[in-house]
């Protein structure tokens, strides 16, 4: 078995943890000893599976249906988080959204939609989440790989991860004053529940250094290192997890 990265008794507010990377944050954060606030968008079985592994983990942990891009959901997630927890000690901004279009075709209401979900979310997530930290927190934005590297038919994905990265770098700067640390986590390519053709898989893991895809796991790991106090020279950084693609 791996060993955890200690996350004894913090209080972490996950987004986008019903599938994917998210699910994986949030069973390993608990794991790892944190209490979590899992957001999910969309119900169904796999929500219902997921209640039942984080009631089977030690912890106080709590699933809350809330759309990032709504306002108003965001002040109950919040809310939720303040009743429940009296305040949040990290928040994992992982929800996100990525679609595959030429550019000289992307609608401008495509370009907003993946805008707002994987830059605007976060905006108003981190701001809301401000009053609830504690003498020491940790912001951990799930990025992308992609950011700095660029993908044909993602302009705007990739626009809004790099967007990402000047915010946390900008944040870091700003509020290290008042104790919060803000982060990137940079996946490459991580299988999920998403299934993949098998040529991409093939393709994807030549072009690592270690020859195959991620585990959601191994985004956790880094994500719990960045939330740990173990990290607490670490701030303003983007973390690429992603193999040595
Ligand atoms: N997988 C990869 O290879 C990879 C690589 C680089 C970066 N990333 C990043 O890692 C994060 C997770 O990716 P993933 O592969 O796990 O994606 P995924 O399987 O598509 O899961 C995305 C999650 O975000 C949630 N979500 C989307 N829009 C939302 C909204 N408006 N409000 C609340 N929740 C919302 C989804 O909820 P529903 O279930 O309701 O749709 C889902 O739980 C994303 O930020 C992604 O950009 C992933």
């Amino acid at each position: 078995m791996t060993d955890l990265i200690p996350l004894g008794g913090k209080r972490v507010l996950v987004t986008g943890a019903g599938r994917g990377i998210g699910r994986g944050l949030a069973l390993t954060l608990a794991a790892s000893g944190a209490h979590v606030l899992a957001c999910y968008r969309g119900g169904g079985e796999h929500i219902d599976s997921l209640a039942v592994r984080l009631k089977e983990t030690p912890g106080d942990h709590h699933l809350i249906q809330a759309d990032v891009t709504d306002a108003e959901d965001v002040q109950r997630l919040l809310e939720e988080a303040r009743t429940r927890f009296g305040g949040l000690d990290g928040l994992v901004n992982n929800a996100g959204v990525i679609s595959h279009i030429p550019f000289e075709e992307l609608p401008y209401e495509e370009w907003s939609r993946v805008l707002d979900t994987n830059l605007g979310a976060v905006f108003r997530l981190t701001q809301q989440a401000l009053p609830l930290f504690g003498e020491r927190a940790s912001v951990v934005n799930i990025g992308s790989r992609a950011a700095t590297v660029g993908i044909p038919l993602r302009g705007h994905y990739t626009a809004a991860k790099a967007g990402l990265i000047g915010l946390t770098r900008s944040l870091a700067k700003e509020l290290g004053g008042r104790g919060v640390r803000v982060n990137v986590v940079a996946p490459g390519v991580i299988a999920t529940e998403a299934e993949l053709p098998q040529a991409v898989v093939d393709k994807y893991s030549g072009l690592t250094a270690v020859g195959r895809l991620g585990r959601t796991e191994e985004i956790a790991h880094a994500a719990a290192f960045l939330l740990s106090d173990l990290s607490s020279y670490i701030t303003g950084e983007t973390l690429h997890v992603d193999g040595g693609i």
